[in-house]
């Protein structure tokens, strides 16, 4: 009994021993070892916290910027990502942070490009990539237009009892980017998919609530908080839900009832999973990842891109002219085309300057996957390199004086010409072989909206709007987006 109550001690000595060293090396050496990496070739940052990384500080810095007002200016970077702008100032244009133990370097320098890092690319993750691509583009794409147009009537068909009265848009094309996302996606499947995108939502919540949250090592890993549990539970609701959506085409196609899994996002899906080839296979986790991805990627940051262009038209008004004079001049009165959105130069400068000042999404990752050489730095492999674009959207030295007023001149002849030829000068929509493949998508989406809206509406902005840019997965409106709408019949 004494020699068993010894060997238990000791046991128990050489797990904590070896838990301790495993801490020490992970929250302690290898942090202590990338600063100084990084300091010696210049490169410095907020110091490195035990187990929280600046997330502390980070979160006390958004509170802080998120809870006061700011006057309806487009300078918005000092608010949407304080810590950003205030290391910057601190630090320089380059610098190392910590997101809990994860190394970052944040890069707000156009001299230093980020696409020679790469993320590893397996073969898996090509196909799944040329998927999407063929999903999103050209035929595909176009076969699409007249659900987009479906979802927008009816979100216009709603909007006529509210004539002249004050309207939040931001939840109604919340609803709208929704619709639109679930009956591409889903195709006949939609209303089984609209669920799954409502335990999506739910989730994206909890997400945002844990994204900062430390991971305390070794307890993480045993302990769970509610948040955790609840977000656990709803992804294993959605690969449910998913594989009886899956099922039911298997069965169809098994019956005879029909020839194909479907045309549709899905149907893409589903025929990857029964892929011959077990090296271009998906699992069914993968085609779950997929339908995450397409409703994060796709429908956040769509949903934002409108709000955004909305309110700048309701502000300046003659802007939102010249694009209705453009649609009339396109379309007439008639539902949009695929022809006719690609005539739409007016309404595409109005999206690119949109798109420059309100990015839905402000930033990419790259993670090291070996040490790497960039510019004059040599990077750790455990690095991520966060290169945050918006800071690069918003830089009077890429842009001018002008740098913070609504001017779609710009891109009057283009991007390149916008930006003199300066490729990571504008890029809303990331860069290189990472790049969004949903642009097209999300582009015809937002003008054909807009084209519907104006067509019928002129629209300003309600005194009650309050202006507040929140990056929240996407950037929102904190308080919502009230305009008011007159119709033109
Ligand atoms: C205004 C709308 C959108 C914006 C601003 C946007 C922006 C972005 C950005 C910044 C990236 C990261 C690129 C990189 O890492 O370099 C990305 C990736 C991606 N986007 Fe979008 N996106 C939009 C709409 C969409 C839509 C509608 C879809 C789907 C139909 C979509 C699907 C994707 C996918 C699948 C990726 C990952 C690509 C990859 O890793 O290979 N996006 N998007």
């Amino acid at each position: 009994m004494g020699n068993l109550l010894i060997l238990f001690i000791a046991s128990l000595g050489l797990c904590l021993f070896v838990a301790l060293l495993y801490v020490l090396y992970n929250y302690w050496w290898v942090t202590h070892r990338v600063q100084f990496i990084m300091s010696s070739q210049g490169i410095r940052g907020p110091p490195y916290e035990f187990i929280h990384g600046n997330n502390k500080q980070i979160l006390q810095m958004q509170k802080e910027a998120y809870s006061k007002l700011m006057a309806l200016t487009h300078d918005i970077f000092p608010r949407v990502l304080p810590h950003v702008y205030s290391y910057i100032k601190k630090y320089g244009k380059n610098y190392l942070s910590w997101n809990g133990v994860q190394a970052q370097l944040v890069i707000t320098d156009p001299e230093l490009q980020g696409d020679s890092l790469v993320t590893s690319e397996s073969e898996k993750r090509a196909r799944q990539r040329k998927l999407a691509n063929y999903a999103f583009h050209g035929e595909s794409l176009k076969n699409m237009i007249p659900a987009m147009i479906a979802s927008v009537g009816t979100m216009l068909e709603k909007w006529k009892d509210k004539e002249g009265k004050e309207m939040e848009v931001f939840q109604e094309f919340r609803f709208l980017t929704s619709e639109v996302t679930s009956r591409t996606a889903f195709g006949s499947s939609y209303l089984e998919g609209e669920k799954i995108f409502d335990m999506l939502t739910k989730l994206t919540l909890i997400i945002g609530r844990i994204f900062y949250k430390a991971n305390i090592p070794i307890i993480g890993k045993f302990w769970k908080s509610v948040d955790e549990i609840e977000s656990n539970k709803l992804e294993k609701m959605i690969l449910d839900s998913v594989m009886k959506i899956v099922k039911q085409r298997e069965e169809k196609v098994m019956t005879g009832e029909v020839d194909s899994f479907g045309h549709d996002f899905l149907g893409l899906l589903v025929n990857a999973y029964h892929d011959p080839d077990e090296k271009n296979r998906l699992s069914i986790q993968d085609v779950v990842g997929e339908c995450k991805t397409f409703y994060f990627a796709g429908q956040e940051t769509t949903n934002s891109l409108l709000e955004w262009t909305t309110l700048l038209l309701a502000i300046y008004t003659d802007w939102q002219d010249k694009a209705r004079a453009e649609v009339v001049e396109v379309f007439g009165n008639q539902n949009p085309n695929s022809e006719g959105i690609t005539k739409l130069k007016t309404i595409t400068m109005i999206i690119n300057e949109t798109l420059r000042l309100y990015p839905p999404i402000n930033s990419v990752v790259r993670k090291a996957v070996r040490d790497v050489q960039l510019g004059n730095l040599v990077l750790p492999n455990c690095l991520d390199l966060n290169i945050r674009f918006i800071a690069l959207h918003h830089d009077p030295a890429l842009w001018g004086d002008d740098v913070h007023l609504f001017k779609p001149e710009r891109f009057a002849e283009g991007i390149a010409k916008a930006t003199n030829n300066n490729a990571v000068a504008f890029m809303p929509f990331g860069m290189g072989h990472r790049s969004c493949v949903g642009m097209s998508f999300s582009i015809t989406e937002t003008k054909i909206a807009l084209s519907m809206i104006l067509q019928r509406y002129t629209f300003t902005l309600s005194p009650t709007y309050v202006h507040a840019p929140l990056p929240n997965l996407s950037l929102k409106p904190q308080h919502g987006l009230h305009l008011l709408f007159h119709s033109l019949d």
